[in-house]
């Protein structure tokens, strides 16, 4: 690695992680290292500690009424896919042939949603509403309660978008939908915001909650968690409204070969990622408020270094309120691939430069053929970072008027 390298794409993935991730991995491996829930033996006993640790700390995280309603996942995406498959499939199950099921979202999601959705869609199971967001990437509450009708079984939205780090206003979303359609599930994605900012699934009456492990909380890959509510699947495991089409053991006592009925192990099936989970605890035992600070301390420069470099255009909100540490930019006359590079090989800069996954956000700001150069500073950047990072696009800004 270059010794003037800038990692700037922590909205990708959280680097670098702090030290005691890789060695709470290690520890775990070499003493810990049996499967948990499988056995009694101590090395079963002490990975299972460790599974239901990091699932205790992701319940306290997001105020979760009991920590067995957190089911671990692989990462965020998995986590989506376990909701949307799980909610569609049991309404197919219990709804009559001729009633078609619908769900609304918004143009901020992520393909993990979208895509997700569009299957069920595409195959003519389930009618799909994309509610637009503005230029800002703001969704407006009122019309996510407005697209909802009676036959809504799911309404999902982006907690902050990935492309601009626009935060949305979950609560107010959640207070519409309730006046409408108040049995309605409200899904949450998490993923750029879990570990950054304050999430409250009780305060905000969210039913299924999807978080990364390794981007704000700052663990491994392959990690990630589910908060599943009382509404979603009852403690009484009457109706759950979620049907989980995963089999296979989970370690509980389940004579026969239907899976447990009762979380978290009815969602979640096989051997886990305990050594993940041991990272991610760690990383959450490492973490502290002041890091969000720092990082939009961060973001207001980028922001305010980009504004005074010709030719250079920002897209979303112009300030640091209600964002996260996310700013997209692009260069007149440079595709954003084409600066992501420059950025890399010439300047040590990691950026991601291109589009973001998020087809429907960059339709709505005009980015959708050649997206934007994302910068996503963390932890460990510095104001000194920044200040080399905005030389290099005034640097890159000007050859490309020259050309
Ligand atoms: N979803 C991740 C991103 O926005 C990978 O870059």
């Amino acid at each position: 690695m270059h010794r003037d390298f800038i990692y700037l794409d922590n909205a990708a993935t959280s680097w670098p992680k702090p030290e005691s991730v890789g060695e709470a991995m290690v520890d775990f491996l070499r003493t810990k290292g049996g499967n948990p829930g499988r056995g009694g033996h101590h090395l079963a006993r002490q990975a299972a500690r460790t599974i239901e640790a990091a699932r205790s700390r992701i319940g306290e995280l997001i105020n979760a009424p009991q920590s067995m309603r957190v089911v671990l996942t692989q990462g965020c995406t998995d986590s989506i896919n376990l909701a949307i498959h799980g909610v569609v499939r049991a309404a197919l199950k219990c709804c009559p042939p001729d009633f078609k099921i619908h769900v609304v979202t918004s143009a901020i999601e992520h393909n993990a949603v979208l895509r997700t959705l569009h299957c069920f869609a595409s195959d003519g199971l389930l009618d799909l509403v994309i509610v637009p967001c503005d230029h800002q990437g703001l969704m407006d509450p009122q019309a996510i309660a407005d697209a909802c009708n009676e036959r809504t079984v799911l309404v999902t939205v982006s907690h902050a978008s990935n492309v601009l780090g626009t935060i949305q206003p979950v609560g107010q979303v959640s207070r519409a939908i309730r006046e409408r359609s108040p049995d309605v599930l409200f899904m949450v994605d998490a993923a750029q915001t879990g570990g950054h900012i304050a999430i409250d699934v009780q305060r905000d009456d969210i039913d299924l909650l999807t978080i990364a492990g390794h981007k704000g909380l700052r663990g491994p890959t392959g990690t990630g968690a589910l908060y599943v509510s009382e509404r979603a699947f009852p403690e009484s495991c009457t109706n759950p409204r979620l049907f989980c089409e995963r089999r296979g053991g989970t370690g509980s006592i389940a004579p026969g070969l239907e899976m447990p009925t009762h979380l978290p192990d009815a969602l979640e099936a096989g051997t886990p990622n305990a050594v993940g989970f041991a990272g991610l605890l760690a990383a959450m035992d490492a973490s502290c408020e002041s890091i969000h600070e720092h990082e939009m301390s961060l973001t207001a420069q980028i922001l305010e270094g980009l504004k005074t470099i010709p030719g250079v255009m920002i897209y979303g909100k112009p300030t640091i309120e209600n964002r996260m540490p996310v700013v997209l930019f692009n260069i007149k006359g440079l595709c954003a691939r084409e600066v992501g590079a420059i950025l890399d090989t010439e300047h040590h800069i990691a950026a991601r430069g291109g589009v973001h996954c998020a087809p429907e956000l960059h339709n709505a700001i005009g980015t959708c053929t050649d997206g934007g150069v994302r910068v996503s500073p963390g932890t460990a950047t510095t104001p000194e970072q920044i200040g080399r990072f905005l030389s290099a696009v005034r640097i890159i800004a000007e050859s490309s008027n020259e050309r």
